[in-house]
């Protein structure tokens, strides 16, 4: 059995198919990285999976369960660092965790010590009582990422959570996502910064234009001799710097 496992998940929006008839079965514990270029299908894809977005066709079953059928089901068991984070301007950092435990069925006094170490961990316990309207870019996308693990998830989305990240918190992040693989938890991530991706991820599928042009394992990835960098290139088409001629 897979823990995300999609069955020709399409989504159209009006003429254009965002995602293609996409089949992806990913193992318990793996580490996935889905890349591509922008436009790729990539989002759509997360918010297929995480209830945010109806497809248009197809189904997805997440540890065994199909997003179509048992959707609350589902959402207990996920945590999702969406692409726009989806926070409140009017809220502190603090609140959204606050807010965030009880709906998962946390107690007060649990949601508050995780909600506490979370924000140690990220280096936000300083900045925990800024409203969001005030927050950084950076800490946005780690108070939602904070609410994203609260509830100690089985599969984890995560929608670029390195992209406007510090070093020292993408390490720590890099190192919680090891850590949460190692013990079972089974992580889904998009991103373009390709050597973050080389070395976290076990799996990766590149999408161009909502088709899968390659699904490999890091491993063999290593074998083939071939950077990922490489790869990617591979498949996706460059523009020409010699046509701008007007440039400069
Ligand atoms: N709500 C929407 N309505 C219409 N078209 C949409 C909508 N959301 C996405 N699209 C289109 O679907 C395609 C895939 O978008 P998507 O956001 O999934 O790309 P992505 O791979 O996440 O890109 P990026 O790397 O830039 O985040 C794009 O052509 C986009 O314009
Ligand atoms: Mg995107």
């Amino acid at each position: 059995m897979f823990e995300i496992e999609t069955r020709n998940l399409t989504k159209k929006f009006g003429r254009l198919i965002a995602v293609n008839d996409l089949n992806l079965q990913i193992p318990k514990g793996t580490i996935f990285g889905f890349l591509g270029p922008n436009g790729s299908g990539k989002s759509t894809t997360v918010k297929m999976l995480t209830g945010l977005l109806t497809p248009t066709a197809g189904d997805a079953l997440i540890t065994g369960t199909s997003i179509l059928k048992s959707p609350l089901e589902v959402k207990k068991r996920i945590g999702v660092l969406p692409e726009d984070l989806a926070l409140f301007d009017a809220l502190t950092i603090w609140e959204h965790l606050m807010l965030s435990g009880p709906v998962y069925g946390l107690t007060k006094r649990e949601t508050e010590k995780r909600a506490a170490e979370l924000l140690n961990y990220l280096d936000l316990a300083s900045t925990r009582n800024t409203y969001v309207e005030q927050a950084s870019h950076g800490m946005r996308k780690k108070c939602s990422l904070a609410m994203a693990l609260l509830h100690n998830p089985a599969v984890l989305f995560l929608d670029e959570p390195f992209e406007g990240i510090d070093p020292v918190a993408s390490r720590n992040i890099k190192d919680l996502l090891l850590h949460m693989a190692s013990k079972g938890v089974t992580i889904f991530l998009t991103s373009h910064i390709l050597e973050v991706v080389e070395r976290l991820v076990t799996d990766f599928a590149i999408i161009v234009a909502g088709e899968i042009v390659c699904r490999q394992t890091v491993a063999e990835t290593l074998r083939s001799g071939e950077s990922l960098e490489e790869l990617f290139f591979k498949h996706v088409v460059r523009g020409d710097v010699e046509d701008l001629e007007w440039i400069g």
